[in-house]
């Protein structure tokens, strides 16, 4: 049978034509076989204007005993993630190519359109016309090919999609690629996008740890390149176990979604001010009073509602971590000039006080440094009340929607957190037990990556298991999201 021209179809028709061939698992030109050879055996009618075809797909496709196009699949609905976004995805010649077949069915299931080149080595692991089912599209592997009707160009296909991934990527191809080579289409297509490019390797464990491969490895990441994977474990083709597994598609499917930043941002359009760390109190020009607060929880909070789309203030008190990336940070040192850092960027939506502030200062610091004089003793220092940040915002009369403050306690955590809640004008309270019988402790939590909190409320008290810092920070944010949902922005 001659050809099909599927690149001069109308664009409504084309889309009718994917969708229908995605739904049977055929390519788009196979799909328009059947539909001409069902068309002259008189089990459709003639296909007409463009407001008909639909009707003619649909009754092609029950007498063929496939759901319509349009038809949801059933069960659970799919999450549509990647919709809109269009993905290349070049698959190398190796053992793990099968494992792109489920990766391309990943990604339309959320909704991505999927492109798909092939290296000829990959065309020994896989067909092209498996791939060309479930990618419901032309599959690309020719650098030169004249004929090819659906040819759109090396150029045009590295530019026409938002992200491209290589999977599995080869030795060969990551070689390439760290070394500008361009000699088949795939390396070809890397070299000329502008588009960021995901490689998830997969090879033999001793490829892997070759020292080629590592400078290929390192070449590319500092050119831009990311990585997902390659995992340790059992290799397909030998006895051999070790590192060089190729991710699985899910987890490509999550690097893919973080790289092209495609989660929800329920918190978009709100401000948000959070404090982080110590405080520190001088005594003297080079002497002053601490804690142990490293910052971390607050600094992950704040990085944590950044990513759900908040506009985060965050007061940060002397800390040796980075500023959170997308947070605009003011740097303090004192009680005073963080409740002051505070006031000035009110009005908020919300504030969440996670410093921990020192309670007391030295009443008068001393302008040079005290001296240890013989016989006179140690200084008696008189200490007075820092301002309370969290009591100050809860009560004041530009009080954001949501105020929740943190509470470290080594006893009576409840009772204290419970107190706090009521006398601060606090809507929650993250209670952590920095007790030594928490079996995180002081010196765990205050400094450490995981944490133990509760959340003590009017509604009653939520205990969350122990968990990394970025955990914790993720569900506040998400909880912080929850509740603001019901206020108007
Ligand atoms: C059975 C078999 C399995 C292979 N598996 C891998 C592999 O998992 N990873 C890899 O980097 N190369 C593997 N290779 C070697 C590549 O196929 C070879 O380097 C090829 O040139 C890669 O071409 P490409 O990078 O253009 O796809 C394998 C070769 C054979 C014969």
């Amino acid at each position: 049978m001659a050809s099909i021209t599927i690149r001069n179809l109308d664009d409504e028709v084309k889309e009718l034509l994917r969708r229908l061939a995605a739904e049977n698992d055929r390519s788009m030109e196979e799909q328009a076989r059947v539909m001409i050879r069902a068309a002259v055996d008189g089990q459709i009618g003639p296909v007409g204007r463009i407001d008909q075809i639909e009707k003619t797909l649909r009754e092609l496709t029950s007498a063929h005993g496939v759901a319509t196009p349009a038809a949801a699949p059933a069960g659970k609905a799919l999450p549509r993630g990647l919709s809109g976004k269009r993905i290349l995805v070049i698959i190398g010649g190796g053992i793990a190519a099968y494992k792109a077949l489920d990766l391309i069915r990943r990604l339309r299931e959320r909704g991505a359109a999927v492109r798909v080149v092939m290296t000829s080595a990959a065309q020994e692991f896989v067909t092209t016309l498996s791939v060309g089912a479930l990618s419901a599209d032309h599959v690309f592997t020719e650098l030169f090919d004249r004929n090819d009707e659906h040819d759109v160009g090396h150029i045009r296909l590295s530019r026409e999609a938002d992200l491209l991934v290589v999977a599995p990527a080869t030795a060969d191809l990551m070689a390439k690629l760290a070394n500008g080579h361009a000699n088949d289409l795939a390396s070809t297509v890397l070299i000329a996008t502008d588009k960021p490019v995901l490689m998830a390797p997969a090879m033999n464990p001793k490829m892997w740890a070759h020292p080629a491969t590592r400078r290929n490895r390192a070449t590319l990441q500092k050119d831009g390149v990311a990585f997902v994977g390659p995992a340790k474990g059992e290799m397909a083709e030998s006895n051999e176990a070790g590192e060089g597994r190729m991710a699985e598609p899910l987890e490509i499917v999550a690097a893919i979604e973080a790289r092209l930043d495609v989660s929800p941002k329920p918190l978009s359009g709100r401000r948000i001010i959070v404090t982080s760390g110590p405080t520190h109190e001088p005594i003297d020009p080079v002497r002053y009073i601490a804690n142990r607060s490293s910052g971390k929880q607050g600094h992950a909070i704040a990085a944590a509602l950044a990513k759900l789309g908040a506009d985060v203030r965050l007061v940060s008190g002397p800390v040796t971590i980075a500023d959170p990336a997308g947070v605009k940070t003011i740097h303090v040192e004192r009680a005073q000039e963080m409740r002051d850092a505070v006031e000035q960027l009110l009005p908020a939506d919300a504030a969440v006080f996670v410093a921990a502030v020192a309670d007391w200062r030295s009443e008068n610091s001393a302008g040079e440094k005290i001296k240890k004089v013989a016989g006179e003793g140690p200084p008696v220092l008189r200490m007075v009340e820092n301002p309370d940040i969290l009591a100050g915002v809860g009560h004041h009369s530009q009080r954001p929607g949501l105020v929740v403050g943190f509470a470290a306690e080594t006893q009576d955590l409840l009772r204290n957190a419970e107190a706090k809640l009521r006398k601060k004008g606090a809507d929650f309270i993250v209670a952590n037990d920095v007790s030594h019988e928490s079996g995180i402790g002081p010196s765990g939590v205050m400094g450490g990556d995981r944490n133990r909190v509760r959340i003590v409320s009017r509604a009653g008290v939520e205990e969350w298991p122990e968990m990394s810092k970025d955990e914790v920070a993720a569900r506040l944010a998400a909880l912080i999201a929850e509740r603001l949902k019901t206020t108007v922005v």
